[in-house]
Parts: structure tokens; sequence; C-alpha cells
């Protein structure tokens, strides 16, 4: 019998010893010879796994070495085109790997709009994001998409057109090199999974051309749609029932997972591949350092599945991730997938996306906050917080996405609750179902039949801020205020970068405005995506204002951070505190060890005082977060909500 692995690597040499000669004679002398070999040594090193995902994919299909040699003739294409000064950051990165993984990496995102107008407008805010601490910038899509419905961008007419509104692609390529100057890595989103109807691609489509029908997934009448629908859940379930639009023009039903006006592109068809991989090598030409894969969970079908996560999903974000460690190292895949938290964990690894969003540690950050229990969130962090080596999470609190309950059935259980019945309890608890709850949120997606829904909010309005002003309750506003900064302290301190959602450090309230705006009506993730409110961000000086408050509170923490090498990628050790609303964690990293401690209730607690010490402290410690000493012989007293950072006195 054949050895499958033998025998691919044998073809695989075999292809590169063929295709490498074509790419030299029609490539090799449009560059400086030096240059050339350092790229040919990539292309040599990563082919060998681009060729068995791509040979997975799409092996069986007549014309396979055609495609190949195109996925190789366009990485070089776009590795010409590479500006001099992305090609020395490629240099500065393969020397630095895991750059990524520095204490210095702060996060932040916005709506270019919403935030600063548009691209210049953001130039000049760069101080704002300076003064916080930033390093690293997600802005939301801002392609050409319809006007409109358009998804808040996600729904993209062109990848290499900007919104007129926000500025041309010449500008977002000045301020990625402005942003880099000041230190800071700009991160933009990769929507792959579909375009809108407006792409060249679909009005091609739209107009009767069968080559560009083959790009997406059409079907002339219901009876593949109705077969795929029977194992498959929907997605925005109040948008449209089931996945598939009908386009009467062209009498086909149109695969649209999310809105009726994004069309899932077909990765079966090996010409997509091909020129999605252009346009992502395009925007990595423009200076984004971080590509931030939207949606992966939903980029390959199969009949009798629920259509997430399949095994293609992973082979095709593999292959991206070979065709830029060849033409565009210096960039990193961030995934994006709102899922099971096991299937979010297969999306991480070097050869696939070294950072990922942390989902669940932000679901369950507010399960806590609701519960005033941490065991869920203990039980899930130990399981499943740490990383293969050089991957890592990005931490959040709030996005511009709703919150879904994406935590483990089996870790709730655990703790002792019914998983649907604490879903249920979360919801009401976050959108005004419970009258003591401190929260203020609107659900988004319900689901009559199910019940099931998400929740919507800002995160000030989540954690109490909004109900404390309208009832002018000091007391209740200081504990929304302490739950704010809880909250962020343990996602910015836990191990990863953390991504702040900007406005948030302003502690900005729901905006109510959206449901009046066609454009916006309808969709309740709007209620917290306002526009930036400069005149409140002015408050962020003033300590005895809301917004001062937790400005101040979260730059300290930030800092705390920036400052301190265990914060960087090292061990994270989520702990028993033997407290129920407490929750630890250790890092350490070669001597130094800090334990924080996170009370999610608004009573003070207690917690054995042998205990820490157990866990490598002293009965006299500095707590880094408040700046001072403190003795526990017996018990530590932690007061509501408070964030402790311990660490040995010298
Ligand atoms: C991602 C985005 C979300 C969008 C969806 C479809 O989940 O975060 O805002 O609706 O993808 O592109």
């Amino acid at each position: 019998m054949v050895d499958d692995t033998q025998w691919l690597e044998e073809q695989s040499a075999e292809s590169l010893r063929r295709l490498l000669p074509r790419i030299e004679a029609r490539f090799r002398d449009s560059t400086d010879p030096v240059e050339w070999e350092t790229y040919t040594n990539r292309l040599r090193r990563h082919f060998p796994p681009l060729f068995q995902r791509l040979h997975a994919l799409y092996g069986t299909s007549y014309d396979f070495f055609y495609h190949l040699e195109g996925v190789l003739a366009s990485a070089t294409e776009m590795w010409l085109a590479r500006p001099a000064e992305l090609k020395a950051l490629d240099a500065l990165r393969e020397a630095d790997p895991f750059w990524y993984t520095s204490n210095r990496l702060v996060g932040a995102t916005c709506y270019v709009d919403r935030f600063a107008g548009d691209i210049e407008g953001l130039r000049e805010r760069i101080p704002y994001l300076s003064e916080l601490g930033i390093t690293y910038l997600h802005l939301m899509p801002l392609f050409k998409s319809p006007k409109g419905d358009n998804d808040g961008g996600y729904a993209v007419s062109s990848y290499r057109e900007i919104d007129p509104e926000l500025g041309t692609m010449e500008q977002l390529a000045e301020l990625a090199t402005e942003l880099r100057h000041h230190g800071i890595s700009l991160v933009l989103d990769f929507v792959f999974n579909h375009t809108s109807d407006e792409h060249e691609w679909a009005r091609r489509a739209f107009a009767g051309d069968k080559e560009h029908q083959a790009y997406y997934r059409m079907f002339p009448d219901r009876q593949m749609p109705d077969a795929f629908e029977r194992t498959m859940p929907e997605v925005f379930t109040e948008d449209h029932p089931g996945a598939f639009t009908y386009q009467p023009r062209i009498k086909r039903w149109v695969w649209t997972t999310f809105h009726t006006y994004q069309w899932d592109l077909n990765y079966e068809n090996p010409e997509v591949f091909n020129r999605m991989l252009e346009e992502m090598l395009f925007l990595a030409n423009q200076g984004v350092e971080v590509l931030r894969l939207d949606a992966v969970a939903f980029i390959w079908k199969r009949l009798g599945t629920n259509c997430q996560n399949l095994p293609e999903a992973h082979w095709i974000i593999q292959a991206f991730n070979s065709v830029v460690n060849i033409a565009a190292p210096a960039t990193v895949f961030k995934s994006e997938a709102i899922v099971h938290p096991d299937e979010v964990r297969k999306y991480v690894g070097l050869h696939e996306c070294p950072l990922s969003y942390n989902p669940e540690l932000m679901a369950l950050l507010w399960e806590a906050l609701a519960t005033r229990d941490v065991r869920v969130l203990r039980t899930a962090m130990q399981r499943g917080f740490v990383l293969p080596d050089g991957c890592d999470w990005v931490n959040y609190v709030r996005c511009h996405d709703d919150i879904g309950w994406v935590f483990s059935d089996d870790d709730v259980r655990t703790a002792g609750f019914d998983p649907v019945e604490h879903r249920r309890f979360l919801n009401r608890f976050f959108t005004g179902g419970s009258p003591d709850s401190f929260a203020r949120g609107a659900p988004f997606q319900e689901d009559p039949r199910t019940g099931e829904a998400r929740v919507s909010g800002a995160c000030a309005s989540l954690a109490g801020l909004e109900r404390a002003l309208a009832e002018e309750d000091e007391e209740a506003l200081d504990l929304a205020i302490r739950r704010t900064l809880l909250i962020h302290g343990v996602m910015i301190l836990i191990g990863g970068i953390p991504l702040l959602y900007l406005g948030d450090e302003i502690a900005t309230l729901n905006d109510y405005n959206y449901d009046d705006d066609p454009e916006t009506a309808g969709d309740s993730r709007w209620i917290h995506r306002p526009m930036f409110d400069w005149q409140r961000a002015e408050l962020r000086r003033d300590g005895s204002s809301a917004p001062g408050r937790v400005y101040q509170g979260l730059l300290r923490i930030i800092q705390l951070r920036r400052q301190n090498p265990v914060f960087a990628r090292s061990e994270t050790e989520i702990v028993e505190t033997g407290n129920q609303h407490v929750f630890g964690f250790l890092r350490s990293r070669e001597e130094s060890i800090v334990f924080v401690l996170a009370n999610f209730s608004e009573r003070a607690q207690k917690l054995e005082a042998r205990r820490l010490r157990q866990m490598g402290m002293r009965k006299t410690m500095v707590d880094l977060h408040a700046g001072r000493v403190i003795t526990a012989t017996q018990e530590l007293e932690m007061e509501p909500y408070q964030l402790m950072v311990l660490t040995r006195v010298a």
C-alpha cells in the first residue's frame, strides 16, 4: 500500500520542480536577485503545506495544476507589488515572529465614520489612541458596499475600493503607514465568506454569466436548498427564513447565510480561492498587519451537516496562511469564530490563525456578573484557556456584535445549572426581563419558536450605569463603574491581546435612535454602535465623572499590563480561590508571579490567606492595582467588585 503522506510529499516536491522554473521564467527579471532569492526560499519552505491543503481541496479536479500555478503566479505578482517598507517589515517580523504576544499590545476597535468621520479624521485622532496606549487598531469594514443596508459594511462590493464617504485606498495605505510610525498595527477584516450582491462578480452572475454564477452557490429550484436546510440552523433568523434567497431575474436560489444581500462564495470552485487570495494580498499590501478572518465557520458547506466548522474550512484558511507566509509574511490571521468553544480552538494554530477572538471569555464575564458566581467561568477557562505555543487570544468584553451565549453546556451543568434555563435567565437578565437586574440591553435575533436570543447593549448600560443614572442612585452608579472595570481588568490581564471597543473607555451608554433610521432599524446591534461622543471624551480627565472614573481606571490597568513583562505571553493558570464569587488566576514568568483576584459580587468577600500562600504568595503582599501593601494572616478581604493584582514583596 502506498503511504499517503509519502505520496503527497513526493507529489509536492515534483510539482515544485515543475512549477518553480515557470514562475522564475515569468517573474525573475522583474526584481533584484537577492530579494528574489529570499522570496523563492520562502516559497520553497511554505509550498509543501500549501500543496497538501490545495490537493485535499481540489486535487481531484482535472485542471488542478493549472490552478496551482495560478496560485503561485498570483502570490508572486502580489509580492512584487508589495511596497519596500512592507518588505522590510516582513523581514522584521520574520526575525520576531511572535511580536503579537508582547504585553505592549493593546487593541481597540471602531467604525471609522462613527469614531472620526472619515480616514482623515481618524489620522487626527491618533493622539487619542496613543494616550490610551493603543498599539493595535481594528477598523470595522470600510470598503465600498451597498447604500442603505450593508450589515455595517460586512457586505463588501469591492475589496479594492474604500467607501467614498470615508476616503480612498491611497488614504488608507497612508493611514496604515502613519499608524505604524506611531507603533500601531492596522487590523482590517477579510470578509471572505460572502460578497455583497453589488460586487462585480455578483453583478455578472446576475446578468446571467455562468462563470461568475459558479463563484457563488446557487440552485435552480428548492430541491438542494431544502435538502441542506434539513440539517442547518438559521443564523440571522429575523432577516429571512433558512439560508437561501430567491433571485427571480436569474431564477436561482442563492446561498445567503447572513443577510439576503450577502452572497456566500463557493470555495468548491478553485477559481474563487485564487481570486480571493489576490484580494487578501492586496489588503496586506496596503499595510494591514492583522487580517480578521470574518465568519470562518461558514465557508464550506456539505449536505447532511450543519454546514459549520467543516474540515475544508480549516484547509482553506491554512492554504491562505501558507500564501501569506510566502508573499506577505508580516501578516497575521485572527479568526472570528463565534461558535462552541471546542470549535473556536480548532481554528487556532501557527499554520492557521495564530490569533482568535475569545467569545467564551467575553460571554462568561457577563454570565458571572449576572450570577455573581464564577464557577462556570473558572471551569471553562481551566479547560480551554491554554493555546498552542506562539498563539494568543484576542480578549474583549464588548464589540460591534451581540453577546451570544457560546459556552459549553457541560461547563454550565458542572456548576449545577440547566443550560437551556441558564441561557433564558441570562437573556432575561440582560434585556429587561428581570426587574432587579442592573442591566439595560436589548434582544438580538430572538427566535420565537425556540425562545433563543442573543443580547445587544453597550458595556456601561449592561453593567448598570444607565439604570443608576435614570434612578439617580449614587451607590448603584458606583457599582456599575466597578463592574465595568472588573471585567475589563480580567480581560486585559488574563493573557492575550485586550481589545477595547472604543466608547467603552468613556462609559458610553446605549443609543436608542437606531430604530428611527431605516438603514439600521430592526437590527438591535446598532444600540451599541453610536457616534463617538467627543464631548463626553473631554470628561476623561475629570475623575469625579463616570466617564472619567472609567477612563482613568482602565488606563491604570492598561499601564499595569504594559509595564509588567509577566503579562506578556506567559503561563496563565486559572485557580480555585475557595470562594465561588471570586475568580482568580496566576501569571508567571521566570521568577515573577502575580495573582489576580476578581470579586464578581456586590458584597465584600473573604479568602483564606493560607490558600494564597499555597499559590506562592506571602503574608505581606503588594496589590499592584491599588498600589498598596496588604497583610493577610488569616483572611484576605475583598471589597465589592474589587480587582486585586497581588505580588510578593521582592
Ligand atoms: C461577522 C461580523 C458581523 C457580521 C457577520 C457577517 O460575524 O462580526 O457583524 O454580521 O460576520 O459578515
